[in-house]
């Protein structure tokens, strides 16, 4: 099987967040997945300087993780019906070495919409990245009762949690090896012509 390598983007630097659990469930899901590679990013352990993708607003080490990934999974709390700020701030940094690249969502909330209206609203911003969006999502509500105090899963929610994610990345792993073979015949075609 052809090996693939995911990023799993957190969505928050937010001090006191909970989604960072989920982000580091669905982390840690991949990484049981057979030939994945999985780069964990938290916004925290970056730095953007002003907006923008200007060469001064990267940062190198994103554009490197950006430029390797086949495949991107994205865990977006939901702030004001949209998603974060730093989240943005970081999608805006690249664009070209998103486009042709699959990425799935998990949506994280305190109350029962789970984020869905934050991923709704990314997936405006995402359309624009040329990255590849899954049709369905998973979702994280009433985060505060699924895991514990430690980060792990409480054990009621694994089969489901297990489940629902084991499909979703399915699907987007399928997408991440479709589309890492289609952009090799592409770039071979351009070499050739070259
Ligand atoms: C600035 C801010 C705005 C929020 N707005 C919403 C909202 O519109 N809808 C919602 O369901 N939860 C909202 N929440 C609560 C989040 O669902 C909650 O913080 C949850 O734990 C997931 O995000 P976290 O990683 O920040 O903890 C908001 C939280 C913050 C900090």
């Amino acid at each position: 099987m052809e090996p693939i390598t995911l990023a799993v983007l957190a969505g928050t630097k937010r001090v006191q967040r909970r989604s960072i659990n989920a982000a580091r469930y669905v982390a840690d899901f991949a990484r049981r997945q057979e030939g994945v590679e999985v780069i964990f990013v938290d916004p925290n352990d970056f730095d953007f300087p002003g907006d923008g993708n200007d060469p001064e607003g990267k940062d190198p080490r994103y554009t490197e993780i950006v430029r390797k990934a086949d495949a991107f999974f994205i865990i977006t709390p939901e702030y004001n019906h949209s998603f974060p700020g730093s989240l943005k701030r970081m999608l805006d940094s690249e664009l070209q070495l998103y486009n042709h690249k699959p990425v799935a969502f998990a949506g994280v909330s305190d109350g029962n919409w789970g984020g869905v209206r934050a991923v709704e609203a990314l997936l405006t911003a995402i359309r624009e990245t040329g990255l590849v969006s899954m049709s369905w999502d998973v979702y994280f509500p009433w985060v505060q009762n699924i895991f514990n105090e430690d980060g792990s899963m409480k054990a009621e929610h694994v089969e489901r949690y297990e489940r629902n994610l084991g499909k979703l990345m399915k699907e987007l792993f399928w997408f991440a090896r479709m589309l890492k073979a289609a952009r090799a015949e592409l770039e071979r075609a351009a070499q050739n012509q070259q």
